[in-house]
């Protein structure tokens, strides 16, 4: 252990707050290993620990939204999003549900409609696709969530991004993955990147942060690098 101070609640929520709530804005959240890795044996959940836990539920507790894809909900076990009674309390005291709503992006609808993403969900998830998806996969999910097309034969990230901010949830959370998050700098929709560096070496063959399927140069500016332990969270925001 660093013997560092570790940023409480109060101070992430100051370090996170939205300038302004009724501009649409995506903003992505990972967590990631020293050498990179975006994975501890297939899941994200060995590189975090408290502090990387405890910025990610203010991160929800700030979002109107948390957008993922569907293979980050088939690999993670998506539950209900649970916040701490004090998180609730600071949503209730701004003007906002209990918990963000979720929503799943998916083009093949290669989703259970019994997993927990819908199950234990506290409102009605959405789930963005196009209008080409299949339709019988399409009635079972319409049982248990809302469906958008966000296109006519692919999913177009800047109609995701307008479908959410339409329906009342411009401040959008994207906890990845990472072809979801490929796909958003492709389109260069990625407004903030906080990034959790973790303080493990892993080395083997995780993938990274984002996959796509070109390089683009999108430039980020440094909005604060706090230390919490020896894990780092940094905040970066779209360079203007
Ligand atoms: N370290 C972290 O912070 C973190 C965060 C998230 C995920 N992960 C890890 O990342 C891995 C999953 O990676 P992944 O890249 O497969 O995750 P992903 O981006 O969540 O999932 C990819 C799937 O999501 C749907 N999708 C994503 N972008 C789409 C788009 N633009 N248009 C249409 N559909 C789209 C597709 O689903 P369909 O196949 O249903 O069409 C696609 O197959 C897991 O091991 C997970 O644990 C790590």
């Amino acid at each position: 252990m660093s013997g560092r101070p570790e940023p409480d609640r109060e101070q992430l929520l100051a370090a996170y707050a939205v300038p302004e709530r009724a501009t649409p804005r995506i903003r992505m959240n990972f967590v990631m290993s020293l050498d990179g890795a975006v994975t501890l044996d297939g899941r994200s959940g060995g590189l975090g620990d408290p502090a990387d836990r405890l910025a990610m539920g203010v991160l929800r507790t700030l979002a109107d939204v948390v957008l993922v894809g569907a293979g980050t909900v088939r690999a993670e076990g998506y539950g209900g999003l649970r916040l701490s009674p004090e998180n609730v309390a600071w949503r209730r005291e701004h003007g906002l549900g209990d918990v963000p709503r979720i929503a799943v992006v998916s083009a093949a609808l290669d989703l259970d409609p019994r997993d927990p993403v819908f199950a234990e969900a506290e409102g009605r998830p959405l789930v963005l696709t196009h209008a080409a998806s299949d339709p019988v996969r399409r009635a079972a999910l319409a049982e248990v969530a809302d469906l958008v097309d966000c296109g006519a034969d692919r999913v177009e990230a800047a109609l995701v991004r307008d479908a959410l901010a339409e329906r009342g949830l411009p401040q959008i959370l994207c906890e990845g993955g990472p072809h979801l998050f490929g796909t958003l700098i492709d389109a260069d929709l990625a407004d903030e990147l906080c990034l959790s560096l973790s303080p493990l070496l892993v080395s083997g063959s995780a993938g990274r942060i984002a996959q796509g399927l070109s390089q683009h140069a999108r430039r980020m500016r440094l909005v604060h690098a706090l230390p919490a332990g020896d894990l780092l969270l940094l905040r970066y925001a779209r360079a203007r």
